[in-house]
Formats: C-alpha cells, structure tokens, sequence
C-alpha cells in the first residue's frame, strides 16, 4: 500500500494522478485538515505534524509514504529522511514532490547536482505556492544548484488555499488568482514561459490559473510528472511494488462530515473520508 499525505484536500490531485498511473496499487490518503493549513505555521509545527502524519501511514502498512504536500516537503521531508526515518522506519521510504518538479524545470535529473550551464537559459517560470514555501526557498535554490541560468519566480499566494478547502465561491478564488498573477507579471515585466502551481490545492482550481495567466505561458501539471515520477521510482525499486487492487481509502484527522461539506472542489469520487478512529 502506498501512503499518501498532504495538509488537507488538495493532495487529491496527486492522488488522482497516482492512481490513474499506478492503477494495480492500493492507496491510503491522509489528509490533516485538523491541523491544515500548514502555510503559515512554523518549521518546527510542520516537521513535527508531518512525522506523526507519515507515521500513521506507516502503522497502518504503507511502506512508500509520497509527501504530496509542497509545504511539508519544502520544510519537513530532508529533516525526515534524515533524522527520523533511520530509526522509526529503517525500511521505509518518504518521496516529496519538489524532486520530480525541480527535474522537469530543469531538465537535469536530482543525482547530477551540479550547474549546468545551459538548463534552462533565457527561461523564466512562475511559482505559485504558501508562503510557508516561498520562504523555505527550497525550489529556488535546489533550481539554482543545477540550472543557474534559470529565472524561477516565485509568487507566495497567502488565503488561496483557506479559500479552496473553505469552498469559497468561483468569484472570490478568481479575483486572488488575478491579483497573484497581476502581480508577477508586473515582477516579471513579460509573460513566463511556464508557470508551476507549487500547490497541491492548486490545480483544484488550474482553470482559473490557466485564464488569468497569458496564453503563451505553459503550465506544468505537478499530478502527472510527479505520478510518472513515482512510477520510474518504484520500477527501480520493485521491492516498494505490493500487488494490489486498486483500492483507494481516504483518511482525516478532522471531522469527516466537515471535510465533505467543504469539499466544492473536489470530484465526487475523491470526497469520501473517513475518521482515523476507522483504522
Ligand atoms: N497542501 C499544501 C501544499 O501543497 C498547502 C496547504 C497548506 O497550507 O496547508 O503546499
């Protein structure tokens, strides 16, 4: 079984994806809305939520745990693997989402962690993600370290996600979309080649990103490459591949019936939590 984890709803969208590329695979999906948003919580709060996050989906048998959550990645995933896993779960592993998406900026695989001089030239990319993964810098400097010549802005969108998971209606969610995007434009002073929607609550709401950004700008699509990046992995590391039948669960630590009622922007299929007492 492969865990699934993210701050609240919007790892939905990678999970989507997972299944839809991994469709012999059993998936737990937990989302911590009790706790969410982690955008603006501190280091030490995300590290320590996210731990006890991976380790219930460890508990209940998932021996790959993907971080589908920007923030959790950007801020907790390095410290995990090294300090916490070694010991709680020697065997396991914990994947983010910031390696596949830093690859396909780049071009340049996660191993090969040096400049490369021509990655990326002349390009500029968008990013839109919390603050809390703006300010943790991640993106820009892993980018940097292999694509030095990469232009990646970033574009922190603070209330975007309390709108989503909060099922505000189409127009308020537009108008914050514009004025992020109006915003960066302005930075930026020309439309970016691409733009990354560097959260996972996001693409819940990509066509309006795709409306307000310029024609011209392509958007990655961070479910798709990080599903056939998970896919490449676990064909370099069959031991993590269980057969499965493809069942997908979905796990809160709120209260189910508030999720569900907030979940507007969620496919129909994707909004049946349960309690984590139904372990
Ligand atoms: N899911 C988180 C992410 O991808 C954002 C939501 C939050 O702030 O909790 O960054």
């Amino acid at each position: 079984m492969i865990g699934v984890f993210d701050s609240g709803s919007g790892g939905i969208t990678i999970l989507e994806a997972l299944h839809k590329r991994l469709p012999d695979q059993d998936f737990l999906y937990l989302g911590d809305h009790r706790n969410a948003p982690y955008g603006h919580r501190n280091n030490d709060q995300i590290v320590a939520l996210t731990k006890d996050a991976v380790d219930i989906l460890m508990k209940a048998g998932c021996s790959l745990v993907v971080l589908a959550c920007n923030t959790a990645a950007a801020v907790a995933l390095r410290t995990l693997q090294q300090e916490w896993l070694p010991v709680a779960w020697p065997e396991n592993r914990i994947l983010g989402v910031l390696v596949p998406m830093v690859e396909a900026m780049t071009g340049v695989p996660w191993s090969q962690e040096k400049p490369h001089a021509e990655a990326g030239e002349g390009r500029t990319i968008a990013l839109f993600a919390t603050r809390k993964t703006v300010e943790s810098g991640a993106y820009v400097e892993e980018v940097r370290k292999r694509a030095p010549h990469l232009k990646l802005v970033q574009k922190a969108c603070p209330g975007l996600v309390d709108a989503i998971e909060g099922g505000a209606g189409n127009r308020p969610i537009a108008g914050l979309i514009d004025g992020f995007v109006a915003e960066i434009l302005e930075e930026i002073g020309t439309a970016p080649d691409a733009a990354l929607l560097g959260c996972t609550h996001f693409p819940l709401v990509k066509s309006t990103f795709r409306s307000a950004l310029p024609a011209a700008t392509e958007l990655y699509s961070q479910p798709e490459i990080v599903a056939a990046s998970l896919a490449d992995y676990l064909a370099r590391h069959p031991e993590y591949i269980r057969s499965g039948t493809g069942t997908v669960r979905l796990l809160t630590t709120g209260r189910p019936a508030d999720v569900i009622a907030a979940g507007a922007y969620l496919p129909a299929r994707m909004n049946r939590f349960e309690s984590l007492d139904s372990l």
